[in-house]
């Protein structure tokens, strides 16, 4: 058996019915203060190992009211004592170890978590005249009220990257329930891009592109922005809103775009 301790979690004991092993598995997060991690279960004895509490297994183990595992741990002890790996209050030395890191998730896993995850979508603009630039976005969220502001992720090997998070200023144009192709055209799944997508519905509102047929928009000067995996978290503070006409949201859900309409 082995007693697993992982950050922000109750100690958990796995492998209850297997007497030949003892020992305390540390996730490595938590390896610098040992005497603090094992607290729960007993006191270190050296760098390396612990003097677990006899209550504090039978506290943890599934089995605590079989008693045949209740014998086989007192035989276990014994066998223990023999060794010289008890001390006189009666404490089992067990060898601290590290916990291996996690195996990694699937990215079809983790995609599949995430299309589960329904969202709005938006197109996020930057620049001006012939320097226009956008690209479909649906990770945006609200950051803080007070003050106003929000975050994009963008990834950075899309061709509006360079141009959205260097531009100061940018927009976030909130799809109303019937824009899907417009979310299809700054998606690059139209096959047009750059400048030429942006038609006489886009405005230029205190220095962005503004969609004027957009559920609601949002003008945002860049706050912070911060390198993650492979995208950009863009963080924006809101200095103007504008709010257009409301038939429902475009939904991003299961991989397909939906229309979210609701009586009001
Ligand atoms: C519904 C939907 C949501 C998207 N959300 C994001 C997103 O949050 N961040 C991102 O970087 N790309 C997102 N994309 C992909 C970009 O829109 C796309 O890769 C990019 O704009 C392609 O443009 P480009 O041809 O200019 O590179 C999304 C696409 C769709 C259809």
């Amino acid at each position: 058996m082995r007693i697993v301790l992982t950050p922000g979690a109750l100690p958990r004991l796995e492998g209850a019915a297997d007497f030949k092993r003892f020992s305390v598995a540390v996730d490595p997060i938590l390896m610098d203060d040992l005497a603090t991690a094992t607290a729960a279960i007993g006191d270190m004895a050296d760098e390396a190992h612990v003097w677990v509490r006899p209550d504090a297994l039978r506290a943890l183990s599934p089995l605590a009211g079989d008693a045949g595992w209740r014998t086989g741990l007192e035989t276990m002890i014994g066998l223990a004592a023999k060794h010289g790996w008890t001390n006189a209050r009666g404490e089992i030395r067990a060898h601290v170890e590290p916990l291996a890191a996690h195996p990694p998730v699937e990215v079809g896993a983790f995609r599949d978590a995430m299309r589960r995850f329904a969202s709005g979508v938006c197109i996020v603009a930057a620049g001006q005249g012939a320097a226009r630039c956008g690209m479909t976005v649906s990770a945006f969220t609200s950051v803080s009220a007070e003050p106003p502001m929000i975050l994009v992720c963008l990834n950075r090997s899309a061709a509006s990257h360079d141009c959205v998070t260097g531009a100061g200023t940018f927009s976030v144009n909130i799809l109303s329930a019937s824009q899907e192709e417009q979310a299809m055209l700054f998606a690059g799944q139209r096959g047009r891009h750059g400048a030429d997508r942006f038609d006489a519905d886009w405005l230029d509102l205190s220095g962005a592109p503004v969609l004027r047929t957009a559920h609601h928009a949002l003008v945002c000067t860049a706050e912070a922005q911060h390198a993650s995996g492979s995208h950009t978290v863009l963080i924006g503070r809101v200095i103007a809103a504008r709010s257009g006409e409301d038939d429902g949201a475009l939904l991003n859900y299961n991989g397909a775009l939906r229309q979210g309409t609701w009586a009001a």
